[in-house]
């Protein structure tokens, strides 16, 4: 079965045909990165313009790169929400329009759910269940148990900033540019990791929720207390070195709380037979690495998988190809031609 997906849910415009949930034929990603690092954060009315200009080109492309007529095509899928709801019309409008014109059946995805199924792309194998899941991306930050196709448990979820949230920040009170993640690991890697002891935050005993905000504030008081005691005029003038050293120590906090939790609740469900990372912070190399040290040690073996490639990381077409596959197989009458799908920003996995 081949579908075509469309996510449109926050800065990328992005189209991709996948065969049977796994084979990806063409994903095409067309990045809004140059026109938000201008504003140093995506601006919803900006990001949705760009979604008109760019959605019917990237549309074409992909079914040119992925050889495919429209006859080829068995169904369409969409990303419903969560997300910036000004860019998601953008992508059900023109599904819900494919849908109408192709008679088309139309499947609805949660974001978060096609980040899960990032991890079923390019595989020769399918994942075995029980899986544990640390979704880690710039607008969502959570621990899953996941018992089988779209039977979701959260464990944990976070209670400020995700992640990515803080990355990008971080970048931004040292004027790194947008967005963070990439940019803090480039200059991470120049700096003393040991440099700052920055705080971990694990909340209560137990708990599977997360909380970065006080990590950021940190990041805030040491580059205010640098100006102060330098009596420098402005972040511009802060030196290359002192960048680097609070980047490393930054990044080090943040993946080894991520990483202690995954490995907490590894330790609390032993039935689990695989462990996922996904979302945009799972390109991170630091905590793919980090994690495949933890989980080696862990009493019991168990498989430990990030997407196949960097852009099934991020924001991309093929994961909700993916989970829309796995929906659409569970219960193929509920998705029918000449649909329509009003997206949600409230839309929980
Ligand atoms: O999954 P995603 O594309 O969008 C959301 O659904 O939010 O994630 C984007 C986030 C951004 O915050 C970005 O800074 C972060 O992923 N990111 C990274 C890396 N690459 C992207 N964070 C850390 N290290 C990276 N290499
Ligand atoms: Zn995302």
């Amino acid at each position: 079965m081949r579908i075509l997906a469309i996510e449109t849910s926050c800065d990328e415009t992005s189209c991709a045909v996948v065969e049977d949930g796994r084979k990806v034929l063409a994903n095409v990603i067309s990045s809004q990165i140059d026109l938000h690092a201008l504003t140093g954060g995506v601006v919803p009315e900006v990001a949705a313009r760009e979604h008109v200009l760019k959605m019917v080109p990237v549309l074409d492309e992909c079914l040119g790169a992925a050889k495919c007529d429209w006859a080829d095509i068995d169904a369409v899928a969409v990303t419903q929400g969560p997300g910036l709801i000004s860019s998601l019309i953008i992508g059900t409008e023109t599904a819900n329009v494919i849908s109408y014109v192709k008679n088309l059946p139309l499947i609805p995805v949660q974001h978060i759910s096609g980040h899960i199924y990032s991890n079923w792309l390019e595989r020769d194998t399918e994942p075995e269940f029980p899986i544990l899941i640390l979704t880690v991306s710039g607008g969502h930050n959570d621990l899953i148990l996941m018992k089988d196709h779209f039977n979701f448990e959260t464990l944990g979820e976070t209670r400020d900033d995700a992640a990515g949230e803080a990355f990008d920040k971080v970048a931004r009170i040292l004027g790194l540019g947008y967005p963070g993640g990439p940019a803090i690991s480039k200059i991470a890697a120049e700096g003393n990791d040991k440099a700052f002891k920055l705080p971990e935050i694990y909340l209560e005993k137990g708990s599977f929720d997360f909380s970065f905000s006080g990590l950021k504030t940190a990041v805030m008081y040491e580059v205010k207390n640098y100006i102060k005691a330098h009596k420098l005029k402005s972040e511009e003038e802060i030196p290359h070195q002192f960048k680097a050293d609070l980047a490393a120590s930054f990044e080090k906090t943040t993946v080894e709380t991520l990483s202690e939790k995954l490995k907490m609740a590894a330790e609390k469900f032993p039935e689990i037979k695989e462990i996922h990372l996904a979302g945009g912070v799972s390109a991170n190399r630091r905590l793919r690495e980090v994690c495949t040290a933890k989980i080696a040690k862990m009493s019991k073996p168990v498989k430990f998988r990030y997407p196949a490639s960097i852009p099934f990381c991020t924001d991309n077409a093929a994961m909700v190809a993916a989970a829309a596959y796995y929906s659409y197989k569970k219960s193929p009458s509920k998705f029918k031609p000449k649909s329509n799908i009003i997206p949600t920003t409230s839309f929980s996995l």
